[in-house]
């Protein structure tokens, strides 16, 4: 092997580091508008009226509404019940109404001034227990978008018959993606082709929802991705949307239009993570056996169905963690408020769900009295271990590897030792605590998903001897250009500058599905792997061998090319055999294998302030393998930090339905400074149906911090706070409060 496993360098990244990398707002379009948004202003109401202030210039402008949407108002993704502009009814505070185009971006802004969207306040419900209670109708006659149910044994009769039974709720709040670069997308007609360029990570998804918006046949648009600054779930739909605005813009102003957000429009109006209350009833044995899981999950979808349907599955099928037991039933719902519509997020759900079952464990050590770390080892998932779904894990198992290592190198007891004493002196100024997580996180779409995708990639040959990767996977600063010319570069047997990565352009790479889910590498890298080895057999058939110089592969290139210009080696998803799943029942093989991690966090917090500073971060992930360990390590320690964020920093506050600390100074990530010593460990365990036996990365690290972080607020403190963020306001509340455990 040449490059896999090696850290060869970022395909893109002297460009990046440069400067020279152009993202959309760069492009310099030629007549190009721009295009900004009027919104609403309530979070639900009828609209009376849009009135133009008729002593404004509007002769200049290009102004759109819902009227002149050629095809179907609707951006098209699981359900069709988001309208691209509102006709009518607005159902949340950032939904887009009209939009302007001016030739000056400033000039543009200036026209939002001046108009006037009158709407008749209508009564919302904001809140999950609003929706719960059905105070109004927003999605059919419940407010459930969507609900799961995962049976296995018989709960009742386990939590009947159990030692003990531990029953407690916990919270986790919306987050903001924060990727650099903002939603922005520009969009124009070209020889009768609808051509959209823009920041975003799944061009078909867009060429979707324009087709059906625009009722124009597929081949009549074209999606090109730009130079992405950060998705993290953040641009798998709502460029859909914003794609959806520049294309009326441009189709009326008869010109190329961009739009682009800034901070704060991108921060309002685009999707968040989805909130979730999560409550587990557990029944062990004394000594601490799991014999049921009993786990009710609701998420907050905001005002439209969008992805939370998929997202709340992936929740559920996290919803018990990586233990083993025998009973478990998971009832999950998604519900509508009137706020902007959550979406995807790293992780997609499993966070949320992790976060409580890792945490539930610190509830269960203190009724049981016995440490936390031991219960959790005692139920782990190990080679043959049968999930909720009744799964049974055949193969590439590393959760008790990532824990042990994790427990080792943390050096977790003589910590939490010395933390114990240090706690205990009182004229100490902080307190100190150590918290461990381990959980689990599926690659790939869930079940069915990857049948139904049906994703294809592939190889082209030019006959001039170029090798190009054909895929509309998006390089979205995770490692993809680089990762598939690894991929095809060793299953061919060439060196690695001898491959090239196509620009995901809807019109030259074929369908390979959503840059989502964790499944670039697996599965994605997976069709590229089997293009590769389709090449490398036509090169053996019909040159005799793969070529090993470039002059040799020009000639093998004219021989396979023949008279054509070039020859293309595409490939379809295919099911592993072995894999079975039923979407009625929910049961079986809910992903095709599953990455793990853990995650130990040692922090201080003032004992004045309640201000918490990470100390250090040990955590060990089994990802298969690592194809590129330094991008591996990279998704690992960005992941984790995006983690502690949302554990420690991260507080999205609404009012009125709407995010109101929507900017960078007040909604607070944390930077480079708030980043911990790493101690990372890439566990390879590989699996089998996997390109070179990898598996996932992209998601897991995200589920590990938090539920660690709120371990080791409980140690430092003695308070078991079952919602994050632990600010220093919500730990010094936790601290005035009556304590379920004395402090040291
Ligand atoms: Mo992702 S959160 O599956 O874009």
């Amino acid at each position: 092997m040449r490059s896999v496993g090696k850290n060869v360098s970022r395909r893109e990244g002297p460009e990046k580091l440069t400067g020279r990398a152009v993202y959309l707002d760069d492009l310099d379009i030629p007549g190009c508008w721009h295009g900004v948004t009027v919104r609403s202003s309530v979070p639900h109401g009828r609209i009376k009226a849009v009135t133009f202030d008729p002593a404004f210039p509007w002769n200049e402008y290009v102004v759109v509404t819902a009227a002149d949407i050629p095809g179907r108002n609707v951006v098209t993704l699981i359900e069709p019940d988001q309208p691209l502009l509102a006709d009518g009814l607005v159902r949340h505070r950032e939904e887009p109404i009209a939009l302007i185009a001016h030739a000056d971006r400033a000039k543009a802004y200036e026209a939002l001034k001046h108009v006037t969207v009158e709407i008749e306040t209508l009564p919302s419900a904001l809140t999950i227990a609003d929706s719960l209670a059905v105070k109004e109708k927003i999605y059919q006659n419940d407010n459930v978008f969507k609900s799961f149910l995962i049976r296995k044994g018989d709960v009742d009769a386990a939590l009947a018959s159990a030692d003990v039974v531990v029953e407690s709720e916990y919270r986790v709040p919306h987050q903001e993606q924060a990727y650099i670069e903002n939603n922005a997308v520009a969009a124009w007609e070209e020889d009768g082709v609808l051509v959209v360029r823009g920041s975003l990570q799944c061009p078909y998804y867009v060429v979707k929802a324009l087709k059906v918006l625009l009722g124009r046949d597929e081949s009549k648009v074209r999606v090109i991705q730009t130079v992405t600054g950060g998705g993290f779930g953040g641009k798998e739909e709502y460029p859909s949307m914003i794609a959806g605005h520049a294309a009326l813009l441009a189709l009326k102003a008869k010109r190329p239009v961009k739009i682009v957000y800034d901070r704060h429009e991108d921060m309002a109006a685009t999707t968040k993570r989805h909130p979730a209350i999560v409550r587990h009833r557990t029944g062990l044995t004394r000594d601490g056996r799991l014999v049921a899981q009993d786990v009710d999950v609701v998420m907050d979808g905001g005002a439209y169905a969008t992805l939370s349907a998929v997202v709340l599955s992936r929740g559920t099928l996290h919803a018990a963690g990586a233990y083993e037991c025998p009973n478990v039933r998971v009832r999950s719902r998604v519900v509508a408020t009137h706020t902007p519509p959550n979406g995807a997020f790293r992780g997609f759900g499993a966070p949320q769900t992790l976060f409580a079952v890792e945490l539930h464990w610190e509830k269960i050590a203190d009724v049981l009295g016995i440490d936390s770390l031991a219960l959790k080892r005692k139920n782990l998932f190990k080679l043959g271990s049968i999930t909720a779904t009744g799964q049974v894990l055949r193969e590439s198992v590393g959760a008790e590897d990532c824990l042990d290592i994790v427990v080792r190198r943390s050096k977790y007891a003589q910590r939490r030792k010395e933390y114990d004493r240090w706690n205990a002196d009182a004229k100490k100024p902080s307190w100190k605590g150590i918290g461990v997580s381990v959980c689990h996180h599926g690659a790939g779409f869930t079940g069915s998903g990857e049948v139904y995708l049906a994703s294809r990639a592939g190889i082209a040959l030019t006959r001039a001897g170029a090798l190009v990767v054909l895929a509309a996977s998006t390089e979205i600063g995770q490692g993809t250009n680089t990762m598939f010319a690894q991929v095809a570069s060793d299953t061919l047997g060439v060196p690695f500058d001898w491959l090239q990565v196509e620009t995901p352009d809807t019109h030259k790479v074929p369908d390979s599905g959503p840059t989502v889910a964790s499944r670039t590498c697996m599965v994605v890298g997976g069709l590229v792997r089997r293009a590769a080895l389709d090449l490398k057999a036509a090169f053996e058939r019909e040159y005799g061998r793969v070529p090993r110089t470039p002059a040799e592969l020009k000639k093998a290139a004219v021989a396979l090319c023949g008279a054509k210009p070039a020859r293309r080696f595409e490939v379809q998803y295919e099911k592993p055999a072995e894999v079975t799943w039923d979407d009625a029942t929910y049961q079986g093989d809910a992903y095709g294998v599953y990455s793990y991690a853990a995650f130990a966090v040692e922090l201080e917090i003032d004992r004045a302030t309640a201000e918490t500073k990470v100390l250090r971060v040990t955590t060990a992930q089994d990802i298969g393998k690592a194809l590129h360990p330094l991008f591996a390590e990279g998704q690992i320690i960005g992941g984790c930090l995006q983690g502690l964020g949302w554990a420690l920093l991260e507080e999205p506050v609404y009012n009125d339905g709407v995010m109101v600390n929507s900017q960078l100074t007040n909604y607070v990530i944390p930077t480079s400074l708030d980043a911990p010593p790493f101690d990372v460990t890439v566990v390879e365990k590989p699996y089998s149906r996997g390109p070179f036996g990898a598996k996932g990365v992209g998601e897991l690290p995200m589920d590990v911090p938090a539920p660690a972080v709120a371990a080791a607020v409980k140690h430092a403190t003695g308070r078991l706070i079952a919602t994050i963020p632990l600010t220093p306001e919500r730990i010094l509340a936790a601290l005035g409060a009556p304590a379920e455990t004395p402090l040291a």
